[in-house]
């Protein structure tokens, strides 16, 4: 089967297709036949080479923690998946730079990763979902639950998970101050949770907040990082929350901790998907939640484009340039 791998770390160009034998699924081990694979910014800090904890990959590393297909086979001690079922997955618990994989026509997941979809929920909308979804989830769980009457910054509003959280937030009963890199963006945030769209390469966003919400803003919801981290915890209200969930722009620089201090105390928070609802019962339940926000209409899924999986570099490139609104899928080529 196809597979889109790198040797080595770069731009677009180091995605290459190779030719992978899939061995038969290990105990408790499920092969899933991709349908839609989610294509996510980790995916290009993978390429790129940051980000890393600790040593870098064993070459060639096939990308991708997302995707969602039909099982094909079953591996010896699986109850709970058959051939046929339709199944979904974000990541395989750890770090989002560990056990890649999903830029393949198929692979062995272990059973403990997938989750069933029910039969309202394509394989796309899983794909564009899941991971996002997972990671909108952590933020609005474990980071700050926004209340009615809240107002809520987030940056990259049109983004995969931006978007997300625009509407969680909105369906929350917040008001969502959103920014954007354009105004086709401005226009998808404000059909997609936002009350306010700020275009942050054209004007300076921390005047623009404080005009919007001279109070402060209950939380920061942030996945772009080095450009807008650090001066968004001028905008908090007191005691507010500062969550930093991705660096688009690049990573967070060092500071002082005493900015924590300038609003009271601010709550810093810097979540990771992969350890949110990471085990079977609990995985299922997670996205069981997202899949009712999207049946009651709460979370519109957006697919912003779609790219055959042989075309990733394309897709990174488009990505990466921060052309992209919503989610962004792989399709690989059916049999
Ligand atoms: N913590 C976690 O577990 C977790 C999980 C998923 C994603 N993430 C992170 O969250 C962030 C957003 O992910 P996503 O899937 O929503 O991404 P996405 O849909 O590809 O959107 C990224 C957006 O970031 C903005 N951006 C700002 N500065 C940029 C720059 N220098 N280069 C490129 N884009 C820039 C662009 O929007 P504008 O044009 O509006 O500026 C761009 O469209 C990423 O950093 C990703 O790694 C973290």
């Amino acid at each position: 089967m196809k597979a889109i791998a790198i040797r080595r770390h770069g731009g677009p160009e180091v995605l290459e297709a190779i030719d992978v034998e899939l061995p038969p699924p290990a105990e408790r081990e499920v092969r899933v036949r991709h349908t839609a694979i989610g294509l996510n910014y980790s995916d290009i800090n993978v390429r790129n080479g940051g980000f890393y904890l600790g040593d870098g990959p064993n070459f060639p590393v096939i990308l991708g923690n997302e995707a969602a297909g039909v099982v094909e086979a079953v591996g010896v001690g699986v109850r709970d998946f058959a051939p046929g079922d339709r199944v979904a997955y974000a990541g395989s618990g750890g770090l989002f730079f560990v056990n890649t994989g999903a830029y393949a026509e198929q692979r062995n997941m272990p059973a403990d990763c997938l989750v069933k979809l029910p039969d309202d929920i394509s394989e796309e909308t899983a794909a564009a979902l899941l991971l996002k979804g997972l990671t909108a989830a952590v933020v609005i769980h474990h980071c700050y639950t926004p209340k009615p009457g809240d107002k809520i910054l987030i940056h990259a509003a049109a983004s995969g998970v931006g978007s997300l959280l625009a509407q969680w937030c909105a369906h929350l009963g917040a008001t969502v101050i959103g920014t954007v890199g354009s105004r086709a963006k401005a226009a998808f945030a404000r059909e997609h949770g936002c009350s306010h769209t700020i275009l942050y390469r054209e004007e300076d966003f921390v005047a623009a907040v404080k005009k919007l919400a001279p109070e402060g803003v209950a939380a920061v919801l942030d996945g772009v990082g080095k450009d807008t981290f650090i001066p968004s915890f001028d905008l908090l209200r007191p005691f507010g929350a500062a969550v930093n969930y991705g660096n688009a722009s690049g990573n967070v620089p060092p500071f002082n901790l005493m900015l924590l201090a300038q609003k009271g105390c601010i709550a810093l928070h810097r979540p990771g998907f992969g350890f949110y609802a990471n085990t079977g019962p609990a995985r299922q339940a997670a996205c069981d939640e997202l899949f009712e926000l999207v049946r009651q209409g709460a979370l519109r899924v957006e697919i912003g484009s779609r790219w055959p999986l042989k075309d990733a570099a394309l897709a990174h490139e488009e990505a990466e340039r921060g052309r992209n609104v919503g989610s962004v899928l792989l399709m690989p080529t059916q049999p």
